[in-house]
């Protein structure tokens, strides 16, 4: 795969300041505009705009090779693009966004420490309190992990980033909700589909099941009327889940544990039926404003004004 890893993505929003104490909170390091975790203080940048949008995407691929691959197939599918300062920037042709790929070594997280945990017949922790109890404060959250999109043209959308820009295909809803990745997480980008282009969500990683409910749930304590769905366990991607309203009215997932594919000949794309593929736990399905925001309207009716 020339693609191996999400760098980052920017959010438009009306009012930007709304957003610098929220990533602050969250844990994220930064300054003014600029969110993520420590030694990547640009994986979420915030620029002003008339609606709450998403404005780009960022990608690694390895090297200028897989560069000219990604322009010669951009190429045939007749798409626009053009190099600046050794990146590929393309405009999503369907979805009006900016898709950036960039040649970034690879790199990963450093590895969460292991929590010690007590499981019949197996107790280390003896003596000891659990450590989301015992420690000063919760870890911050690791990185950005994926982005949700709704598109009125899923099937152009699939050719632009499968076929153009070498997104893999990991699961795929109904025929026609593309689960896809630039890495090897199960998925780094979803394709949904929406009345207009819309930022769904976005999904920040922490490091266990521990930290992402003491994060959401003091969270959502904090901010009465912020719950959208949760906690539960996807089945497709398997990663455990809590998805709030940030301030700007995005949607965000805290998740933790999500599927791995390493091997892409041995790993089977699934084809899930809308029911009954939302959750292994929790929740049976998603409530209905999650493909249906309050805002929905609103963000119709930007669109349509700088696109239509
Ligand atoms: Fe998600």
């Amino acid at each position: 795969m020339p693609l191996h890893r999400l760098r980052g993505i920017t959010v438009g929003v009306p009012e930007p300041q709304v957003l610098n104490d929220f990533y602050e909170d969250l844990g994220f390091v930064g300054s003014e505009l600029g969110w993520g975790p420590e030694g990547s203080p640009d994986q979420i940048t915030v620029a002003e705009a008339p609606y709450r949008q998403l404005m780009e995407i960022r990608v690694a691929c390895h090297d200028e090779a897989d560069l000219e691959g990604i322009r010669n197939r951009l190429d045939g599918l007749g798409v626009q693009h053009a190099t600046e300062g050794g990146r590929l920037i393309a405009p999503d042709p369907v979805n009006k966004w900016r898709v950036i790929v960039e040649p970034t070594p690879v790199a990963d997280v450093s590895p969460s420490p292991r929590e010690t945990l007590n499981i019949p017949g197996d107790r280390p922790r003896t003596g000891a309190r659990p450590r989301i109890y015992t420690e000063e404060s919760l870890r911050p959250p690791r990185r950005l992990g994926h982005v949700v999109i709704g598109t009125p043209d899923i099937l152009k959308s699939h050719d632009f980033y499968i076929q153009g820009l070498g997104f893999r295909i990991s699961d795929i809803v109904g025929g026609l909700g593309f689960f896809t990745r630039c890495s090897s997480d199960h998925h780094n980008l979803l394709l949904a589909p929406g009345p207009v282009p819309y930022l769904n969500h976005y999904a920040i990683e922490r490091d266990d099941i521990d930290t992402v409910m003491k994060a959401a749930s003091d969270y959502l304590r904090r901010n009465e009327g912020t719950q959208v769905a949760g906690p539960g366990r996807h089945m497709i991607g398997g990663n455990v889940f809590w998805y709030l309203r940030d301030p700007s009215g995005n949607f965000f997932e805290q998740f933790t544990d999500m599927d791995c594919i390493v091997d892409e000949e041995a790993w089977e794309i699934g084809e899930w039926g809308v029911e009954d593929s939302w959750s292994i736990w929790g929740e049976k399905d998603q409530p209905e404003v999650f493909f249906n925001p309050t805002d929905m309207q609103e963000l119709i009716d930007g669109f349509n004004r700088d696109h239509g």
